[in-house]
């Protein structure tokens, strides 16, 4: 699907997904605002990573650090070094700038044709002041990584809650990076969220746990409902490995735009660990040696991304005979249950009829504080399915005229459209075995 990307974009803003920063304003260098459909979307899929590693996994445990950490953190990771830079070359006709790696013949500008300027070094990092007064004293950095905050806090999680070796630190949060090409709707943004595990081990056994973390996180991806087609590993080349990184594979998804990076496994060795030692003068050895580190991170926008991407169908003619709309365009957001923003819609059959209206209230609020749940009135039965099905709403209840007398409602699932009658009664218990 070629315009597949122009869908998505297009979906996320009629539907709540996803909205330009500053939008008013003309938008603003590439942010995004996430809607209430895109707030829940990625409470869901923090909330399933957060589980696979602290519940389903063993010895992780979690964290929070703050954004905002010593400006010597990121001297010590090599962050504010050659290491964290893309190489930059500028459009001497229209000014523009891109990366090195980006243009296919670096001869010439791949808008205008104009003569390019000579690679420059560019570093990521965003600058910030601390305090009242900006000088270079009270300069610090946003962080580019969550990890850090994790490795400054290697002992403190050793000692408070007793761990041994091997055990994994997880985290969740912001990260900032000074983008020159962002790009891609909300592929390459300045911020962004990232879900990162740290695994300490000793450094003989880093090779296996590497293939044990890669193999853990393809498969989270494949049981969210992921296409395999769409999914694949990429060993990173020698030279063209993160400075930190002894050993990394990208795992890639097939966007609309290309096969693009949306996790990373990495083999940190004792980076990360032996340059806070020397830096900091406090020793971060365990049992005499400095543990290897197997990360793996994924951004949870880009993997918000991927999810909708993959979850979009069109069918065309619609997706029953019935309706009015047969010869319509009807789009299906096949996302994971776990996954879907909204779980459950309550829907009177029809809105003029007080008995049926009033029920359907009821049923909405026994619902609400179960399940994220909408209720709509709005428009013919046929309709509201499909403004359901192309947000990806798990179920559709509806109340109709035997409901009075039954006390009943259909339940219609999202995937099969097949409905079936259930006492309201035995609803909040029949929704939760099947979420
Ligand atoms: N701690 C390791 C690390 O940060 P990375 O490969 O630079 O590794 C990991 O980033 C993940 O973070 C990427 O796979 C991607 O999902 C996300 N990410 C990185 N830069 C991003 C950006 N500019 N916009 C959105 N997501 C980004």
């Amino acid at each position: 699907m070629a315009d597949l990307m122009e869908k998505i974009v297009s979906l996320s803003k009629r539907r709540g997904f996803v909205f330009p920063s500053s939008e008013i304003y003309g938008g603003f260098g590439s942010c995004y605002d996430f809607g209430p459909l895109g707030v829940e979307m990625k409470n869901n899929i923090k909330k399933v990573w957060w589980d696979e590693m602290l519940k389903k996994q063993n010895d992780i445990v979690g964290f929070d650090a703050a954004i905002l950490m010593s400006p010597k953190v990121w001297k010590a990771s090599g962050h504010l070094t050659a290491g964290f830079a893309d190489e930059l070359v500028e459009c001497k006709k229209c000014h523009k700038r891109f990366r090195l790696d980006e243009i296919k013949k670096p001869s010439g500008c791949p808008d205008c044709g104009g003569a390019l300027t000579k690679p420059k070094k560019f570093n990521l990092m965003m600058k910030t002041f601390v305090g009242p007064v900006e000088d270079e004293a009270a300069a610090t950095y946003l962080r580019a990584e969550t990890c850090q905050g994790i490795y400054t806090n290697f002992k403190n999680v050793l000692q408070s809650m007793r761990m041994k070796i091997p055990f994994g630190i997880a985290q969740i949060g912001k990260a900032f990076r000074n983008e020159i090409t962002p790009k891609d709707f909300i592929y390459r943004t300045r911020e962004f969220e990232q879900m990162e595990m740290q695994w300490f081990c000793e450094p003989k056994t880093g090779p296996k746990l590497f293939d044990y973390w890669k193999k853990q996180r393809i498969n989270w991806y494949l049981n969210l409902g992921i296409s395999k087609k769409n999914l694949r590993a990429k060993e990173v080349p020698k030279n063209e490995l993160p400075h930190y990184a002894k050993r990394a594979i990208d795992i890639e998804y097939r966007f609309p735009f290309g096969w693009q990076e949306i996790e990373g496994i990495h083999n940190r060795g004792d980076w990360d660990l032996s340059n806070h030692s020397k830096h900091s003068g406090e020793d971060l050895k365990y049992e005499g040696y400095f543990p290897y580190i197997i990360e793996t991170s994924v951004g949870v926008d880009r993997s918000l991304f991927a999810f909708l991407c993959d979850a979009y169908t069109e069918v065309k003619g619609g997706r029953t005979k019935t309706t009015k709309s047969a010869k319509e365009l009807e789009v299906l957001l096949k996302l994971d249950k776990s996954l879907a923003p909204i779980k459950a819609a309550v829907l009177p059959l029809v809105k003029n009829k007080a008995e049926i209206v009033k029920k359907a209230k009821q049923v909405y609020q026994i619902l609400k504080p179960h399940f994220m749940t909408q209720y709509d009135e709005v428009g013919s039965i046929g309709r509201r399915y499909r403004r359901l099905d192309e947000i990806g709403c798990v179920f559709a209840i509806t109340i109709d005229f035997d409901s009075l007398k039954n006390d009943d409602v259909t339940v219609r699932d999202r995937n099969t459209m097949k409905q079936k009658r259930v006492k309201i009664k035995d609803l909040i218990e029949c929704l939760r075995k099947q979420l």
